[in-house]
């Protein structure tokens, strides 16, 4: 190798290590270490750059405040496979299964509070497209999203956010959201934001039917005689929320949580989940130090659903609202999209009087839902906590 070469290439790697240094310089300078919580709360929350701001700082390490406390962190490898939960087909409901589907969805409400369903009336494109929408949405520039914020959103409708009730948790949640409430279809189209409205309209329109009917089911299979069941479902199912929930990739999964354990508080939520995987829920009847998780693994097609508090008191503890939770990974950003079925805040809710006089004890008390869930977004995800406000104080 002739002299000139070899200065030459000392000068290149010189040169590229310079251009190196100042990248890893320049990196450095736009990473803020947030070791002030304040200036993190600041940039995150108020200003709503959300985890996905963070992340996009080409954060290396998780900020202390997204540090969960031992006892919260997910464990991946903990955790039973939910093979033994096949997905319900439910266009068998008009067929000659009927019964063994009725059996099947009424059975998994009573012992997990969680099941996946196919042929459920929402088109399988539209599962695409509102996956590919939710990535849209959280993938613009964070004052495209904040102007959404709680506060200064334009309409009551729509609340861009991070985390859950970041103000009261110690640690908080690797997660951003939007969620749209539904009044009509003009509303939502007028406020929703442009880039998820359609789909999400769609979404929320094309799965009314199976809500109804999986709610009609569990109704029945209580076997009480209503003056008017389709009265009960319609109180029950008369308010609609769509969410889509982000999860940036987060590079210590292993600390952090995506949504902390907790269970949804109304009738039933519809949940679109992503291929990446990461909710578990709590299997019950196991002591608390011997809790075990099951995985509801994404099937291709398939949306999960769940039974939310709600639906536990109503059927004075028969159908279990499941503690729940959601891993963060660090390959991609996991998308998640529900739709959260609850009563109408005005609504009087309680176990029903059939199922107490059976039963022999009221296990829960009767309230407004108004209340129910002031008290549930009052306050950080802890497990199911939120059932104790309906606790009767004679069970
Ligand atoms: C929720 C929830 C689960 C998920 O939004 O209440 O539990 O997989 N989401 O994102
Ligand atoms: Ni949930």
């Amino acid at each position: 190798m002739s002299s000139c070469t070899i200065y030459r290439e000392l000068w290149y790697s010189l040169a590229s290590s310079l251009v190196h240094n100042e990248k890893i310089f320049l990196h450095q300078q736009m990473a803020p270490s947030f070791d002030n919580g304040n200036s993190l709360f600041e940039f995150v929350v108020q200003d709503g750059n959300g985890v996905k701001g963070l992340v996009d700082l080409g954060l290396e390490k998780v900020p202390e405040r997204y540090i969960q406390p031992q006892h919260e962190r997910i464990d991946k490898l903990d955790k039973c496979s939910n093979e033994l939960l096949p997905p319900i087909d439910l266009s068998k409901l008009d067929g000659p299964s009927h019964d063994q589907v009725v059996e099947a969805i009424a059975g998994a409400a009573q012992m997990v509070g969680f099941f996946q369903v196919v042929n459920h009336g929402v088109p399988v494109e539209l599962l695409e497209s509102l996956k590919d929408a939710a990535h849209r949405f959280f993938g613009q520039p964070a004052e495209k999203k904040a102007v959404y914020l709680k506060g200064v959103s334009p309409s009551p409708l729509v609340k861009y956010g991070t985390s859950f009730v970041p103000e009261k948790e110690k640690a908080l949640e690797w997660k951003d959201y939007v969620s749209m409430v539904y009044t009509n279809d003009t509303d939502a189209l007028e406020h929703w934001p442009i880039e998820c409205k359609e789909v999400a309209l769609e979404y929320l329109k094309t799965s009314t039917k199976m809500v109804r009917r999986i709610t009609e089911i569990l109704i029945a299979n209580l076997g009480v005689t209503l003056e008017d069941s389709s009265k009960v479902v319609d109180a029950l199912t008369s308010l609609k929320m769509v969410n889509m929930n982000f999860y940036p990739t987060c590079p210590s999964p292993e600390l952090t949580v995506g949504v902390g354990r907790h269970s949804d508080m109304g009738t039933l939520t519809v949940l679109l989940q992503d291929g990446i995987g990461g909710l578990y829920v709590k299997l019950e009847g196991k002591p608390d130090a011997e809790e075990e998780w099951m995985e509801i693994q994404p099937i291709p097609g398939a949306l999960v659903i769940n039974i939310g508090d709600t639906l536990q008191i109503l059927s004075n503890g028969r159908y279990k609202s499941a503690e729940h939770r959601v891993r963060t990974t660090s390959t991609q950003s996991r998308v998640s999209i529900p739709i959260f079925t609850v009563p109408r805040p005005t609504e009087k809710i309680g176990p029903l009087p059939q199922l107490v006089e059976r039963d022999g004890v009221a296990h829960y008390r009767d309230f407004i839902f108004q209340e129910y869930m002031n008290n549930f977004f009052g306050k950080a995800h802890e497990g199911k906590k939120s059932l104790d406000f309906a606790q009767s104080s004679s069970a």
